[in-house]
């Protein structure tokens, strides 16, 4: 049976016959400085000591006032996590590390073209500046604590003070990925009735100066369509002059941050004392009906808990410097460049542009010249790097003594060039397995204590307690058994709820195995990832992939509804249909299969106009690898689309029998197409 059957399919007891690498271990001195490295933690953490255990991860923290419970759980399975407590999420990450720390680098920001032009930022002037920038947002813009801001900004320095800002004020920032339109960051505006936008002029990629304020023009009028109304757009300059022609600023909705800010020169903002369970952020993730839904992270078990994440398994000091080469806009960012790294006060990279730009020993080179020692990358990155590049890390002088590896599973061939190559066999490496819902990792070797083993994330980190069940609620026990993997605890990371929309919460994550929905009892309500998974004798996890409608393309997750909805905008569209295709670097692409209304002939042009929508309504991200447009759809007799089958014939796979649909013949039509 091959990996690509397992990962499609929606049964879950398969077998899955593939090897088991060899475990690889820590050096000792990795060991003897790692700042976890007493076996007694996973006692510690055992369901026995559910919940309590979780406040070692909160005594992390600074409070203004502690807790007064560490979980309530009378509103499940919208969990409360270290109830009552106060604290501020940039007081953590700033303010508290002033007193030994204010010369300290806490942000190294690289631009993409002008390689000798890096930005340190000190915990100082990271402090001045998003005193300043709250000030402005308060004073300003008249946000106040629980308001919703948007932020439609690429990488850069500003964006991290832009929501540590917010986090000083209360207000929820809902950061949307740069690279996102118009039009998806619209949809966030409105599901979060954003009234304030703050975008950025333009941004370096791949070496072309990139207007972006464009995209909050047509954001704010594609809102105001949809009932939502900004009245405040700020925008960050760094280009000052270069794009302003093309997007002229409207009077009274559009101010330029920069110039905005000479008024608040020297302001300091008291941090608002935030309730542990009030809401930090949002954070849209792509699922499987409908829009994104808007994932609600809390302030202190959030913050909690990725701090946590960031000492044990990344293995954060305050000495390190961290390079994560996710972007912020999406979760690996928020949790890994901006809370966990500064509220631990390391020196975090920034890197505004393409890792292989102008040339494959661009990363080496960021780390060589900043010293970074703890790297952070995807699969769909480590690829690419090593197709381009294969012998490039070796030219240059940098060592990491650590390596976190996100986001989709990572072929063993794949994992032993990181091993080997980039971290020069002198590195450990974690493979975390984690969501955008889940705050920070769910799975993962402790890299001071267990071994690592290529192609699997590893056990539970510390107080999670995960379970493979079959579709009917049955736990897997057997090894190498694939099942939807679940945690069988909250932990304090976990989203609190869908911004607005708690049935949703309920029905994407617990409705499957809810013992009792009335119940208030935690053990009742096991949190359903939505990944196909197997465990190993070892008690390591393999995780295959999404078992719902979900393509997971260079680690960022596209929903194949919202690809298929922005295709059938297109008036010629009759039915389109999304797969995923294998790819050596992005790990999957979309497959878009279009069948045409009556009349209407098929051309290349088309096929473009239905691709050029897609980048509109979605981003360059979504771009099908092809749109084919097919004769007819493959149905059943009830004229469902046979995904499956489309499937198959994208992925050279086996169509398997087809002779039950409801147009057998149309399948012959589009493999000759497509395979030919
Ligand atoms: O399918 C899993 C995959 O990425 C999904 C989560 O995507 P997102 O919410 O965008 O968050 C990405 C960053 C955490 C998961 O459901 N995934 C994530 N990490 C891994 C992974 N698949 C295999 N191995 C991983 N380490």
């Amino acid at each position: 049976m091959s990996k690509k059957e397992v990962v499609e399919t929606t049964e879950a007891q398969i077998a899955v016959h593939w090897k088991e690498e060899n475990y690889y271990y820590p050096s000792t001195k990795f060991i003897a400085q790692a700042n976890l490295n007493d076996v007694e933690v996973f006692d510690r953490f055992s369901l026995d000591n559910f919940p309590d255990c979780y406040t070692e991860y909160a005594e992390l923290l600074t409070w203004y006032k502690y807790w007064d419970e560490v979980l309530d759980s009378s509103d499940a399975p919208c969990f409360k996590w270290f109830k009552g407590g106060l604290l501020n999420a940039s007081y953590n990450c700033i303010d508290r590390h002033l007193k030994n720390n204010k010369n300290k680098t806490a942000i190294h920001f690289v631009p993409e073209l002008e390689e000798e032009k890096i930005e340190h930022i000190t915990y100082q002037e990271l402090y001045v500046k998003v005193n300043e920038f709250a000030a402005l947002l308060r004073d300003f813009a008249g946000l106040k604590r629980g308001d919703r801001v948007t932020i439609h900004m690429p990488m850069s320095a500003e964006l991290p003070i832009t929501m540590l800002a917010c986090a000083r004020i209360g207000v929820i920032h809902s950061v949307v990925f740069g690279g996102f339109s118009a039009s998806a960051c619209a949809d966030r505006i409105v599901d979060s009735n954003s009234r304030v936008l703050i975008t950025m002029d333009a941004y370096y990629r791949g070496g072309k100066l990139l207007n972006h304020k464009v995209n909050a023009d047509e954001a704010v009028k594609i809102s105001a369509d949809d009932g939502q109304v900004v009245d405040k757009v700020l925008v960050w300059q760094r280009y000052p002059g270069k794009i302003s022609s093309d997007t002229p600023m409207v009077k009274g909705r559009d101010f330029f941050v920069n110039d905005e800010l000479k008024k608040f020169y020297g302001a300091r903002v008291e941090p608002e004392k935030m309730l542990s369970e009030d809401p930090l952020f949002l954070m849209y993730t792509s699922g499987t009906t409908g829009k994104p839904k808007g994932c609600q992270h809390g302030t202190g078990g959030y913050l909690a808990y990725v701090t946590a994440m960031s000492k044990y398994i990344q293995d954060i000091h305050p000495e390190d410097v961290y390079w994560c080469m996710a972007d912020i806009g999406w979760i690996t960012g928020h949790s890994f460049i901006v809370y966990g790294p500064l509220a631990l006060c390391a020196s975090s990279v920034i890197y505004e542009g393409v890792p292989t730009y102008p040339d494959a020993g661009r990363s080496w080179r960021i780390a060589q010249e900043l010293d970074v020692n703890i790297f952070h990358t995807a699969p769909t990155a480590i690829r690419a790097l090593r197709k381009l590049g294969p012998d490039e890390p070796a030219k240059y002088n940098y060592h990491f003594k650590h390596m976190t590896t996100v986001g989709e599973p990572i072929e063993p061939a794949v994992w032993k060039w990181y091993e080997s190559a980039v971290g020069k066999g002198e590195a450990i490496i974690v493979d975390t397995w984690w969501q955008t819902e889940t705050g920070g990792f769910l799975c993962s070797t402790v890299p001071g204590l267990s071994p690592m083993k290529p192609g699997s994330a590893g056990p539970g980190v510390p107080g999670i307690h995960p379970i493979i069940l079959d579709d009917d609620g049955n736990e897997i026990t057997e090894p190498g058994i694939a099942g939807n993997i679940c945690i069988q605890n909250p932990w304090p990371g976990m989203l609190q709820t869908v911004w607005g929309n708690r049935q949703r919460f309920v029905d994407t994550y617990f409705a499957q195995y809810c013992k009792d929905p009335n119940s208030k009892d935690w053990r009742d309500w096991p949190y359903l990832a939505g990944d196909a998974a197997t465990k190993s004798e070892d008690g390591y996890y393999r995780i295959l992939g999404r078992i719902d409608d979900v393509i997971n393309v260079s680690g960022h997750r596209l929903g194949t509804k919202e690809i298929e909805s922005a295709a059938m905008v297109v008036d010629e569209v009759a039915e389109a249909a999304v797969v995923p295709v294998s790819h050596d670097i992005k790990g999957k692409e979309p497959d878009l299969y279009i069948a045409l209304k009556t009349g209407v002939e098929p051309s290349e042009e088309l096929a473009r106009k239905i691709s050029d929508a897609i980048c509109d309504q979605i981003g360059k991200i979504a771009k099908p690898r092809k749109v084919w447009l097919v004769p007819d759809m493959p149905k059943t007799r009830s004229g469902k689309i046979m995904r499956r089958v489309l499937g198959a014939i994208s992925n050279k796979g086996d169509v398997g029998n087809v002779m039950t649909l409801a147009n057998p013949e149309v399948v012959e039509e589009i493999k000759h197409m497509v395979q030919k």
